[in-house]
């Protein structure tokens, strides 16, 4: 069943320094001996974060995890990313240190339910955000991510007509944002051949247009840093529209790009409108830097189910592997590997 777009906070069990010290001990011990590099996602727990070998967001860690030359992969994130992992490096032993690590995004759309809607559409090209299933992913003609949506759907055009029909998926916020920035909401006539499904992420969708309102009456100087999967985010473009917020001062970015804007503006103001796990590898970033949650009740659950006794388990007991069917992981790959190559 779909999550309802209502933040839902977790309770995250609290470790000393010490535990994190000894934990991360073991953790950096057992990753040597199995010749394995950690990979963990921009919202993962901070102690996670300090004892990965890469961080990053969707597509910084498929890059990671197709160039990495160790053989097994301990990946600290949620279970398409892994999935993600082992379709691009089949070779490598895949580890989720929490198999109920999921995404209500990924569960937003089936394979089924997409099979059905490219009936319902024959001859258009499938679009679909990495935060989707194997199975749907072996549906797809082309991934993207937060950080590539758009260049993903231009380039469609560029390769098969700007005529051609497109299915855009799962995310509907991410899809508006796409509308909005190649400029199709100016071309009913485009639009109406640009098909977007009405998934969202639960976490991302609670972040409402009210916090933006009521942020920006708290902080008037400050930026906006704005994930595109936010409920929020057609607001805050509305606000640039009618000129009530500086267009300067508005950034739809994936994880990582906010950490690339904020590290080059150490010392700015941001409200930041994503998994509030993103303030720590920014605060990092930019240690000056003022940084204020849109909604502090924004965690994703999932994310926080990977710690750091969890991922020793994982490593001490080669446990939880995920890998993917032959047959789907082929399928799969290709449209991975097409979002790899266009950037
Ligand atoms: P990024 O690719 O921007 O890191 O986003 C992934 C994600 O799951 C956002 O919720
Ligand atoms: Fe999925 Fe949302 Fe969690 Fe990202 S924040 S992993 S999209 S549920």
């Amino acid at each position: 069943m779909q999550e309802l777009p209502t933040i839902q906070p977790t309770m995250v069990p609290e470790l000393t320094p010490e535990q994190i010290g000894e934990l991360s001990d073991e953790v950096r011990e057992l990753a040597a001996q199995r010749n394995a590099v950690i990979l963990a996602h921009n919202y993962q727990l901070p102690e996670v974060q300090d004892v990965a070998d890469y961080l990053g967001d969707s597509l910084g860690l498929s890059r990671q995890a197709a160039a990495a030359e160790a053989e097994v992969i301990a990946f600290c994130g949620v279970h398409f990313m892994a999935e993600t992992a082992s379709i691009l490096s089949p070779e490598k032993t895949v580890l989720i240190p929490d198999l109920d690590a999921g995404c209500s995004l990924a569960d937003s759309i089936t394979a089924d339910q997409l099979r059905a809607w490219k009936a319902e559409h024959p001859g258009a090209i499938v679009v679909m955000y990495v935060n989707t299933s194997a199975e749907v992913k072996a549906e797809t003609d082309y991934c993207c991510t937060s950080s590539n949506a758009v260049a993903v759907v231009e380039h469609i055009w560029a390769e098969h007509g700007a005529e051609t029909e497109v299915l855009f998926g799962p995310d509907m916020w991410l899809g508006a944002f796409v509308e909005r920035e190649t400029g199709l909401r100016e071309d009913p006539e485009r639009r109406a051949r640009f098909h977007v499904w009405d998934g969202e992420c639960h976490v991302h969708a609670g972040i409402r247009p009210d916090d933006i309102t009521r942020t920006r009456a708290e902080n008037p100087n400050a930026e906006f840093l704005i994930h595109p999967e936010c409920g929020c985010s057609t607001q805050a473009m509305e606000y640039v529209a009618s000129g009530d917020i500086d267009s300067e001062g508005v950034h739809m970015l994936s994880t990582s790009g906010m950490r690339s804007y904020v590290e080059s503006h150490p010392d700015g103001e941001f409200i930041v409108a994503t998994e509030n796990g993103m303030l720590y590898p920014l605060q990092q970033a930019a240690p000056q830097a003022n940084l204020i949650e849109a909604n502090r009740m924004a965690f994703c659950k999932y994310m926080k189910m990977i710690t750091l006794p969890k991922l020793r388990d994982s490593l001490a007991a080669m446990k939880f592997e995920v890998s993917v069917a032959p047959e789907i992981a082929v399928r799969a790959k290709v449209p991975i590997d097409r979002m790899v190559a266009i950037g």
